[in-house]
């Protein structure tokens, strides 16, 4: 029979009944996990999530039936199944929200520097781009859209991709799906609509084949090199709302990392008030007003 979090037992634990679950770990306990999580991806836990996310740890350890949270934390650390376990929590675990057209300012930069591209001497090569932590995929379509406005509107075939990663499986697969409730597409405007979405049932519209041929998704670790995301040189990152997860080291790691991603005259496009004055070595900050990118030089 499966334990619940109640029956567990709880040897530095000091929960008694009634008490709430979350008690159920220790401080200990707690620091373990939180350094896994940063240690695996980056990400910091903000104090005012504490609470959900013990939680969710112990509530994952009752439906598993684990005696011990420290006999989960084994599991989820050491053994080879732990890493699909540790799959399974993550998704509890992140923060994933999104939304189409998230910062207008970055996106409307973006549609201006591919119009761009298409008007110079090298509008033939592959236009490439990747979303970095894309959750479900609302940024990359966003991205695909304007994309494919852009190519339309100078006459040409669409000959570019988008590549979004994320280490969520459960955000990559709703990504992938590309359905999304008609209350989230309320910053999508009504000829995006008609144009790149068709309905999917009463309440949700689903992303059409022509936006979906032009991008890609994958469940990837932005720290991972061989990253399926940067398996080519990039024309754009973006990467909005993921480094105010992490420590101001890692960002600026991850950042530099970046650098040797873009081709020259490449950018990279990271939400506003998510880094200070300082700018990854080899870029050059790009003067738009409203936003924070960079320019890797010719
Ligand atoms: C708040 S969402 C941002 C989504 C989107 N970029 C936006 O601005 O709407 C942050 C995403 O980063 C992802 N993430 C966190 N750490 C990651 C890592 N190490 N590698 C890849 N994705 C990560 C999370 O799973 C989550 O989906």
């Amino acid at each position: 029979m499966l334990k619940t979090p109640k029956d567990l037992s709880s040897r530095d634990v000091g929960a008694g009944p009634g008490q709430p679950d979350e008690l159920l770990l220790s401080d200990r306990q707690y620091r373990l996990w939180a350094e896994m999580l940063e240690n695996k991806t980056g990400v910091r836990i903000a104090t005012h999530r504490d609470d959900f996310v013990r939680r969710q740890i112990v509530r994952r350890v009752g439906e598993l039936g684990f005696d011990d949270v420290d006999d989960y934390f084994r599991e989820v650390s050491q053994s080879g199944a732990g890493s699909r376990e540790w799959g399974v929590l993550l998704d509890r675990l992140l923060v994933k929200e999104s939304q189409f057209f998230r910062h207008q300012a970055s996106h409307n930069f973006f549609k201006t520097r591919l119009m761009a591209h298409l008007q110079s001497p090298q509008q033939e090569q592959r236009y490439s781009v990747c979303s970095v932590g894309c959750s479900t995929g609302e940024e990359v379509y966003s991205l695909a859209m304007n994309a494919f406005d852009n190519y339309v509107s100078v006459g040409q075939a669409p000959g570019f991709s988008i590549v979004g990663i994320d280490v969520s499986s459960e955000a990559i697969e709703s990504a992938r799906r590309g359905v999304y409730p008609n209350r989230h597409l309320d910053s999508v405007p009504r000829e995006r609509l008609d144009r790149y979405f068709s309905e999917a049932s009463s309440g949700s519209m689903e992303v059409n084949a022509v936006l979906k041929k032009r991008v890609g998704f994958f469940v990837s670790n932005m720290f991972d090199e061989n990253c399926p995301g940067f398996a080519s040189p990039l024309d754009v990152i973006f990467c909005q709302n993921v480094l105010i997860y992490l420590k101001n080291w890692r960002r600026r790691d991850l950042l530099n990392s970046f650098v040797a991603k873009l081709k020259p005259g490449g950018y990279l496009i990271v939400g506003p008030g998510e880094l200070n004055d300082w700018q990854p070595e080899g870029l050059s900050r790009v003067a738009y007003s409203g936003i924070h990118a960079f320019e890797k030089p010719l």
